[in-house]
């Protein structure tokens, strides 16, 4: 089965069975069958935060989970969403119904099953600040279970689910809690500027929108993955020392006296934003995502990635860290 149509940086990809379930048993049936085989399992959603490998032996499973219900709990809106249901779809939908919690999150692609893995964050809002509850069932054994937000261990681009959970569990259900109550997040970048008086969810989810249109690629018209590295985290001493030498840094304190700093602005001050190598290249609008102009691989993009890595790390002393997950066979 092809699936360089099925990931959005359109990496060629040859699997040798595929499977979209779009139901509990049969999903549970999908990896019974797989385990009986020996197959190996790899989990695929929207595909835009993955790096694939030009083969991938076993089964590559997709669940096509797409109920979506709600349901009031103690004031609040609980959204109980399939694995397979879009995730933007479903910012819009709840934006729409006048319900707070995921209007920041709008337009990020994938798919709902995918967005407590790396714990999805845009526009100062996670997944984690309105998370509920997760369901996986077990690869081995077909168990269903629920993990709280505290046991899914989320951080900056980081849950349980990239660490011990890893190829473990698949996830098939969230629950969300959502809000009537007014409760806008504006406090990141032009949110504020852009939006006046008292805006509703859908006019924040919009507004999110046509940000992310000014800077960030389409995928259905230049692949991509979005962000290709994640944002650097280095001590407060190694930022200030940073700070000394480039004042105008941007840099976000962190917990524990970390700072965060921004990769697209240290691509950016190396040259590097609209370069080309070949069939990769930085995107000319927004440093931190490298597109596929066609005709490459995974081997190819790793090698232009190490390059701009390289390049930061000898100006900055700063290593980036691929974002997206390199999927390999197990
Ligand atoms: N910057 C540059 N040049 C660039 C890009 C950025 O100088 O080419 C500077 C900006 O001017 C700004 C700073 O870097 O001062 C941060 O840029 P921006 O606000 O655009 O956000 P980002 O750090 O590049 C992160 C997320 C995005 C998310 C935005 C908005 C990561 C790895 N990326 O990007 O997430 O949409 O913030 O919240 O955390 C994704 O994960 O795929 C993704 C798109």
């Amino acid at each position: 089965v092809d699936l360089s149509a099925a990931n959005t940086l359109r990496l060629p990809c040859q699997a040798e069975r595929f499977a979209a379930p779009s139901t509990l048993t049969a999903l549970g049936q999908t990896l019974a069958k797989a385990h009986h085989e020996g197959w190996p399992v790899t989990l695929l959603g929207g595909g835009s935060n993955v790096l694939l490998p030009e083969k991938l032996p076993g089964l590559v499973v997709r669940p096509d989970l797409q109920q979506c219900w709600f349901s009031q709990r103690q004031g609040h809106v609980l959204a109980h969403v399939g694995a397979g249901v879009n995730w933007h779809a479903l910012v819009m939908t709840t934006a729409a119904r006048g319900l707070w919690g995921i209007e920041n999150l709008a337009l990020i692609p994938g798919s709902c099953g995918a967005a407590p893995v790396q714990n999805i964050g845009a526009y100062g809002v996670e997944l984690a600040d309105t998370l509920q509850a997760v369901q996986v069932m077990e690869l081995a054994t077909g168990r269903v279970d629920w993990l709280d937000a505290q046991q899914c261990a989320f951080g900056y681009r980081e849950s349980i689910f990239k660490s011990e959970l890893a190829g473990r569990v698949v996830i098939t259900q969230l629950v969300l809690r959502l809000s009537r109550t007014p409760a806008p997040q504006l406090g990141y970048g032009d949110l504020a500027k852009r939006l006046t008086g008292s805006p509703t969810p859908f006019a924040v989810a919009e507004t999110v929108c046509a940000i992310r249109r000014e800077k960030l690629p389409d995928p259905q018209v230049l692949a991509n993955a979005g962000s290709f590295f994640k944002n650097p985290l280095v001590a407060g001493a190694k930022a200030a020392q940073l700070l000394q030498q480039f004042p105008a840094m941007p840099h976000f304190p962190q917990q524990a006296g970390q700072t965060k700093l921004a990769a697209g602005w240290l691509i950016d001050q190396c040259g590097l934003k609209g370069m080309r190598d070949g069939a990769f290249g930085v995107h000319q609008y927004q440093a931190l995502v490298l597109v596929h102009f066609g005709g490459g691989d995974r081997q190819g993009l790793m090698k232009t990635a190490s390059y701009i890595a390289d390049q930061v790390e000898a100006r900055f002393g700063v290593r980036l860290e691929p974002e997206p997950r390199l999927v390999n066979p197990c």
